[in-house]
């Protein structure tokens, strides 16, 4: 019964799934470079990774708001109560949210900053803001905040996750996994 439930396309779940994993590891990346005392080679890699690899995430993330804003996802099962609907629409809307305000905010603290990113540097885009120490500690502010926030959200979205997919077995999981029988 459970798997005869309607999925997600695959251009939802590829999307899903290629920023989760890029965002998982940017989480870690970004909380472990900002630590006091660590190798500078290590931290230098690290943030290497995580603003490359945040700006190249923003045209993925851009399509991934254009693909759900004209594919609606396919109904939930009957049986999910309506304060827990309410919380999943939340929480994704939240999650969107954020993943635009993250990069934006990374961006405007690195480069308000004067700091580099190295492939925007490579190929040869301008900083595109002026030296500021004012807006760069705003945006610094806005970084910060987003990422308690988002922590603390997709904690909440994959314990609903493993709950659905361990517990409650109602195919909510194998809706998102990207290969059958999930
Ligand atoms: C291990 C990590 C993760 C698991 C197990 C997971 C699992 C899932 C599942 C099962 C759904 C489908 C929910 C439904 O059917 O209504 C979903 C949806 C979603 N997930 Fe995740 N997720 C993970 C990580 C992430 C990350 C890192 C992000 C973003 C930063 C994210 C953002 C979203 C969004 C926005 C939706 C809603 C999709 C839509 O309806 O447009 N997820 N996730
Ligand atoms: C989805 C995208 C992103 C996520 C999830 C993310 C997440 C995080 C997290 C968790 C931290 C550690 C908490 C903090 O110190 O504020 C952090 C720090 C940082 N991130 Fe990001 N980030 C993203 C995109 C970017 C981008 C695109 C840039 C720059 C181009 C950037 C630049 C930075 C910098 C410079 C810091 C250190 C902040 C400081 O100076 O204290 N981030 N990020």
């Amino acid at each position: 019964m459970a798997d005869r439930l309607p999925r997600y396309r695959p251009p939802a779940r590829w999307f899903h799934w290629t920023v989760a994993v890029v965002v998982l590891l940017m989480i870690p990346a970004g909380l472990i470079m900002t630590r006091e005392g660590l190798a500078r080679p290590v931290q230098d890699a690290l943030y290497l990774f995580h603003k490359n690899m945040g700006v190249l995430l923003v045209p993925v993330i851009l399509a991934r708001i254009a693909y759900r804003l004209t594919h609606k996802p396919p109904p939930l099962p009957a049986s999910i109560p309506g304060w827990q609907r309410g919380a999943a629409r939340l929480s994704h809307a939240l999650l969107y949210i954020l993943l635009v305000v993250m990069p934006i905010s990374g961006f405007i603290r690195v480069r308000a900053g004067g700091f580099p990113i190295e492939l925007l540097d490579r190929l040869g885009v301008g900083p595109w803001l002026a030296k500021s120490e004012r807006v760069a500690d705003i945006a610094q502010g806005i970084h910060a905040v987003g990422a308690v926030t988002l922590i603390a959200v997709l904690a909440i979205h994959v314990a609903a996750a493993a709950q659905h997919a361990l517990i409650r077995r109602d195919g909510v999981w194998g809706r998102m996994w990207p290969v059958r029988g999930g």
